[in-house]
C-alpha cells in the first residue's frame, strides 16, 4: 500500500491521477500556492483532534498547486480520490462556482466559496472568510461587530466577503472607500442584490458630519503585499479614534499597521482571520469542534517555515 504523502509537499494535479492512498484527504488549491500555510494549521489542528477521537488520526491536508484551465480537471479528479474537503484560494474563489452541485446562502452572497464539501453528487460550497474576519475582530479588539461604524477599504472579492459578514453581523454603518470609486458603487449595487439593507451602506470616506467616529477601519485591498506599499488610507483623515485591521497577515506589519501604530490606535494583521476560516472549514468537514488554539499555533509554525525558505539566500 502506498504511504500518506507528507502534507508538506506540494503536489500538482498529475499527482492526483489514481490516487490509491489510505486516508482521509483535505486540500487546498491555488496559484501559486507554495506560499499557503493551511497544512500546518489543519495537521495541528486534527492531532489534537485525533487524542479525543482516533478517527481523525488518518486526516490529511495537502496542497494542489492548479493553474486556472485546470481547476475542472482537479476537482473531478479530487471528487474520485474521494478527497472530503478544499479549501480554494486566489484565483479560484469565484471561478469554482460553475462547478458545484450546490452553494450555501453566505456563500451565495458573497459571491465566491473557499470551503468545498464532498457529497454524493459533487462538491457543495461554503465560505467560511466572513466568519473569520468576525471572529478575528473579536479575539483582536475584544468587541463584535454588531453596531458598528465600520470603513472598509476595497472593493474587490475579499472586500465583497467581508461587506456581506458586516451586514449579517449588524453593523450600524458601512463606508466602503476604494480607489477606483466605480468599483465601490458596483460592489455596493450587489450587496443590495443580494439583500443586504441599502439604508447601510455608503460610497467613500465618513466625515464627521455623517458620524461620530468610525469604529473599525479593514484593509480589504491587495496594497501591503509588497514592502514598499503605501497606506491604502491616511488614517488621520478618518474621524474617530478606530481599531484598524488588515487583512494582509504576511508582511506581519504593513504600512497601514504601522501608521495605526503610531497613531496610538489598536490594530492586528489577518493572520488571526486566516486562523479562524480554517477553524470553521474543518468544523464543516469534520463535523467536530475544532481547537483554535492548536489551529493558531499551527499557522505560527507554518509562517515561520515559509518565511525561512523565502528569505534572501545568505540570511
Ligand atoms: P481580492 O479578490 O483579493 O480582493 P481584487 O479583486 O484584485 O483582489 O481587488 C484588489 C483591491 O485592492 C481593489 O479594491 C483594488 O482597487 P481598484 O478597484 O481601484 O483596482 C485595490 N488595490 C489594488 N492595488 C491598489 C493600489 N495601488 N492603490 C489602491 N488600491 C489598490
Amino acid at each position: 500500500m502506498s504511504a500518506i504523502p507528507d502534507p508538506t509537499t506540494v503536489l500538482s494535479i498529475d499527482d492526483l491521477k489514481g490516487w490509491g492512498h489510505p486516508g482521509t484527504f483535505l486540500a487546498v488549491l491555488g496559484w501559486p500556492i507554495s506560499h499557503s500555510i493551511s497544512p500546518w494549521m489543519h495537521q495541528a489542528a486534527l492531532a489534537v483532534m485525533a487524542r479525543e477521537n482516533p478517527m481523525f488520526s488518518d486526516w490529511v491536508y495537502v496542497r494542489v498547486e492548479v493553474r486556472p484551465e485546470e481547476l475542472a480537471c482537479a476537482l473531478d479528479r479530487l471528487g474520485e480520490a474521494g478527497f472530503r474537503g478544499i479549501n480554494l484560494t486566489v484565483p479560484h474563489k469565484v471561478e469554482v462556482l460553475p462547478f458545484l452541485v450546490g452553494q450555501d446562502e453566505e456563500s451565495r452572497a458573497m459571491g465566491a466559496a473557499n470551503t468545498l464539501r464532498l457529497t454524493e453528487n459533487g462538491y457543495y460550497g461554503h465560505n467560511s472568510d466572513g466568519y473569520g474576519l468576525a471572529r478575528a475582530v473579536e479575539e483582536s479588539f475584544g468587541f463584535g461587530l454588531k453596531g458598528l461604524r465600520v470603513l472598509l477599504l476595497g472593493a474587490g472579492g475579499a472586500a465583497r466577503a467581508a461587506a456581506v459578514q458586516m451586514a449579517r453581523s449588524g453593523v450600524e454603518g458601512l463606508w466602503i472607500h476604494n480607489r477606483t470609486q466605480s468599483k465601490a458603487e458596483a460592489l455596493v449595487a450587489q450587496l443590495i442584490d443580494s439583500g443586504c439593507p441599502s439604508s447601510l451602506m455608503k460610497v467613500g470616506m465618513p466625515d464627521l458630519k455623517e458620524t461620530d467616529g468610525v469604529d473599525l477601519v479593514i484593509n480589504a485591498t491587495s496594497l501591503g503585499l509588497r514592502p514598499e506599499d503605501p497606506t491604502p488610507v491616511g488614517l488621520a483623515l478618518v474621524p474617530g479614534k478606530p481599531a484598524c485591521y488588515d487583512m494582509i497577515y504576511n508582511p506581519a506589519r504593513t504600512r497601514f499597521l504601522g501608521e495605526a501604530a503610531g497613531l496610538g490606535l489598536p490594530a492586528a494583521n489577518g493572520l488571526s482571520m486566516l486562523v479562524h476560516q480554517g477553524v470553521r472549514s474543518l468544523e464543516i468537514w469534520s463535523g467536530a469542534s475544532v481547537p483554535e488554539s492548536a489551529m493558531a499555533e499551527g499557522a505560527r509554525t507554518g509562517l515561520e517555515k515559509i518565511l525561512s525558505e523565502t528569505l534572501p539566500s545568505g540570511q
